[in-house]
C-alpha cells in the first residue's frame, strides 16, 4: 500500500469540487460555484487584441517566463493597483497562478505544521485548504455585519502561543458577501497593530461593486499601508476576466516577496505567459475598466432577481444579506438545520447550492448555505430559488 505523506493525508476534496461535477449536469441550476457568467466573457476583444500583438509578443506568449511576472504585465498592472491607492512603489508584485497560488505561497511562507492561523468564521474554502496542506491549526473568528469581531480577534491575539497569519475577505466576501465598515478596518488595523502578525488582504471581488457611493468603503488597508503592519494584499483576474486566463497577484513587502518568489520557483517556475501576454494587452487597451463597468451592471441585475425571488419565496425566518457586490449571497437558517439535507432535496427538484460547513474552518457549523447568482441568467434564477425554498420548508417547516 502507499504511503503518503501526514500534509496530504489532511486534505478532503471538498463539497465545491465534489459538486462541480453535479453542478455541470445540464438539467441542474447551480448557484454552486464561484463562477463568473460564461455568457459575459470577453471574447471578440481578446480574440481581437491576441490578432493584432507583434510577432515578437505572439512568440513571448509561447515562452516561459520570468518567475515574478512578464515585465510589461508587472507594468501595467502596476498601473491598473496605483489607480486604487495601492503603495506599488515602495511594495513588490509577484504574478501569481491564480490567487488561489497567492495564498498558497504565503501559507507555506509563514505556517509551519502545528501554527495558529486565524481566519473568518465563514472564510473562503480555497484559503481553508491552502493553510490545512501547511497543517496550520485553523481558528474561525466570526464575522458580523461590518467585518470581523474585534472582541474575539483580541482573545486571539493575546494567546500566549502567537498566531502566524490573519486572512480575511473584506470586500465582498466569500461566502457571507459581506463588505467591512470602514470603522470596522481602522479597529482591525489597531488591533494588529504590534502584534507581529502579517494579514492576508484578499481583494478578489472589491471591483465589482454595485454602487458608487460604496467605493470609499473598498479603499484596501493596503492603501493605507499601516505602520508596523506586514500586509500582504492579493488579488485576481478570476472574477474580472476569467478564471480560465489563472492569473492573480500579490502585493507585498520585498522581504516577503523574496521568500514567495524561491517557492514559487519550484511550484511552476512561472504563471502561464500566453494569458499574461492577454491581461497586459487588456489593460493596456483600456478595455478593461469598460469591460468591469459592464459585468458590474449586469451581476446588479442577476443580484437583484436572486434578492426578488428569495423575497417572494423563502419562509420568514431565513436570513440572507443584500449584496451590495461580488457573487454571493449567504444564507442563515434556524439553529440546527442541516443544509447538506436540504440540498439533497433540491438537488431532486433541480437546483443546486453550497452547504455552509464547506466553510466552517471546523468543518462543522451547517445551519448557512451560500448562493452564487453570477452564472445564471434572471430567468434561471426565478427558476432555480422556488426550488430551494421548497426544499428548506420541507426541512425546517
Ligand atoms: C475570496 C477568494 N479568493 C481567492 C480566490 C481564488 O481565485 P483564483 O485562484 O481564480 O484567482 C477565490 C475564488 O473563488 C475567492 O473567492
Amino acid at each position: 500500500m502507499q504511503r503518503f505523506s501526514k500534509a496530504v493525508s489532511l486534505l478532503r476534496s471538498s463539497e465545491i469540487r465534489d459538486l462541480m461535477t453535479l453542478a455541470s449536469r445540464p438539467d441542474i441550476i447551480s448557484f454552486a460555484g464561484g463562477m463568473p457568467g460564461n455568457d459575459l466573457f470577453p471574447v471578440q476583444e481578446i480574440e481581437e487584441l491576441f490578432s493584432n500583438l507583434d510577432e515578437k509578443t505572439k512568440q513571448a506568449a509561447f515562452q516561459y517566463g520570468p518567475t515574478p511576472g512578464l515585465p510589461s504585465l508587472l507594468e501595467s498592472l502596476s498601473g491598473f493597483l496605483e489607480r486604487k491607492g495601492l503603495p506599488v512603489k515602495s511594495n513588490r508584485l509577484l504574478i501569481t497562478t491564480g490567487s488561489q497560488q497567492a495564498l498558497s505561497l504565503l501559507a507555506k511562507t509563514f505556517i509551519d505544521p502545528g501554527d495558529r492561523v486565524l481566519v473568518e468564521q465563514p472564510c473562503f474554502i480555497g484559503a481553508l485548504s491552502a493553510f490545512r496542506s501547511s497543517e496550520a491549526a485553523l481558528h474561525g473568528i466570526p464575522v458580523d455585519r461590518e467585518g470581523l469581531v474585534i472582541d474575539l480577534l483580541n482573545e486571539e491575539i493575546r494567546k500566549k502561543e502567537r498566531a502566524r497569519l490573519l486572512y480575511i475577505t473584506p470586500y465582498f466576501h466569500n461566502p457571507a458577501g459581506l463588505l467591512y465598515s470602514k470603522e470596522r478596518k481602522a479597529e482591525l488595523i489597531r488591533t494588529l497593530q504590534g502584534s507581529n502578525i502579517p494579514l492576508i488582504e484578499d481583494d478578489a471581488y472589491g471591483d465589482l461593486y454595485f454602487h458608487e457611493e460604496d467605493r470609499e468603503r473598498l479603499q484596501p488597508i493596503k492603501s493605507i499601508d499601516p505602520e508596523d503592519i506586514d500586509v500582504c494584499y492579493t488579488g485576481s483576474f478570476s472574477k474580472i476576466l476569467g478564471p480560465g486566463l489563472r492569473l492573480g497577484w500579490m502585493l507585498v513587502p520585498e522581504a516577503i516577496h523574496e521568500k514567495c518568489e524561491l517557492i514559487k520557483q519550484s511550484a511552476d517556475a512561472c504563471s502561464p505567459s500566453f494569458t499574461q501576454v492577454l491581461a497586459d494587452a487588456f489593460i493596456r487597451s483600456g478595455k478593461i475598466d469598460s469591460y468591469i463597468a459592464g459585468v458590474r451592471q449586469e451581476y446588479k441585475k442577476r443580484a437583484s432577481a436572486m434578492v426578488a425571488a428569495l423575497k417572494e419565496h423563502l419562509p420568514s425566518y431565513v436570513h440572507y444579506n443584500e449584496p451590495r457586490g461580488g457573487f454571493y449571497i449567504w444564507l442563515t437558517l434556524p439553529e440546527g438545520s442541516d443544509a447538506t439535507e436540504i440540498m439533497k432535496i433540491a438537488v431532486k427538484g433541480g437546483a443546486v447550492f453550497v452547504a455552509g460547513k464547506t466553510f466552517d474552518p471546523e468543518g462543522k457549523k451547517n445551519n448557512t448555505l451560500r448562493l452564487s447568482y453570477c452564472n445564471n441568467t434572471p430567468e434561471q434564477i426565478a427558476e432555480g430559488i422556488p426550488i430551494i425554498a421548497a426544499a428548506i420548508r420541507l426541512l425546517c417547516g
